[in-house]
């Protein structure tokens, strides 16, 4: 029978295992090789509601999808800081973003018509929902996130993974690409100068996202792309 996404990921429906296995063995390729079948399986959808919205109302929807799965040195490093046991137990229940999806679209309200759209997808069960947009980071960062579960095939029985979708406008992706890189990238520490701009910059961005909204609104009226009920 086929498990309900409520019932996610508990260790026994995954790789039957001791109770503690260091990650760094051999079989941790395949647990991320099935993170992988998820985040595809996710952006196959996304493609599917980006080609569906192009194909009866013209309109682009979504600009562009990238995806990746996290890479291991990324995941110890965040289990480590959070002071989590090296063990897939933890590593399956506490780290929400090993298959990482981030779509990026013109306007704001096609963020939330592209959330709406995700709850309705039947496979897909939403499991965590953050609004940064309409409630920003501190640091200035906006997107909107989604945890989901999607079921994938293994070993003769469906099972569910997490993926973290990242919805935002370009003029957000912009931002966090730029923030991020100036963060921890650089060898230099992230100034105090340098974070009160970029939390002007965010502000600034936001009012010309709202701007450009309203522009679009006037020039093509409210687009009619269906917004499904949740
Ligand atoms: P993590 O432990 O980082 O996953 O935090 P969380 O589980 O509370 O998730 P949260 O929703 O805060 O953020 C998850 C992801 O959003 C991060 O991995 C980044 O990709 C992105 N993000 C969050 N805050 C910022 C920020 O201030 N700047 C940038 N550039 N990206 C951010
Ligand atoms: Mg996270």
């Amino acid at each position: 029978m086929i498990k309900r996404p409520t019932e996610i990921i508990k260790k026994e429906n995954f790789l039957s295992q001791e109770k503690s296995i260091n990650i760094k063995e051999n079989n941790f390729q395949e647990l991320m090789n099935i993170y992988n079948i998820a985040m595809k399986k996710t952006v196959q959808y996304l493609n599917d509601i980006k080609t569906d919205v192009k194909r009866f109302y013209d309109y682009d929807m979504i600009d562009h999808i990238t995806y990746r799965v996290k890479s291991p040195e990324s995941i110890i490093k965040k289990m480590q800081k959070k002071d989590y046991e090296l063990n897939y137990k933890e590593l399956i229940e506490n780290i929400n973003d090993i298959a990482g999806v981030r779509v990026v679209c013109p306007l704001k309200t096609d963020i939330y018509r592209i959330r709406d759209i995700i709850y309705n997808i039947d496979d897909i069960k939403v499991i965590e929902d953050k609004d940064y947009i309409s409630k920003p980071k501190k640091s200035g960062y906006m997107s909107y996130h989604l945890i989901i579960c999607v079921p994938v095939e293994y070993e003769e029985k469906i099972i569910y993974i997490k993926v973290e979708i990242q919805i935002r406008t370009m003029a957000m992706d912009f931002w966090a690409t730029l923030e991020h890189r100036m963060k921890y990238k650089s060898k230099n520490k992230y100034s105090e100068e340098c974070s009160k701009e970029f939390i002007k910059f965010s502000k600034t961005l936001k009012t010309i996202d709202n701007k450009i909204e309203k522009l679009y609104e006037k020039q093509y009226g409210k687009n009619n792309v269906v917004v499904l009920k949740r």
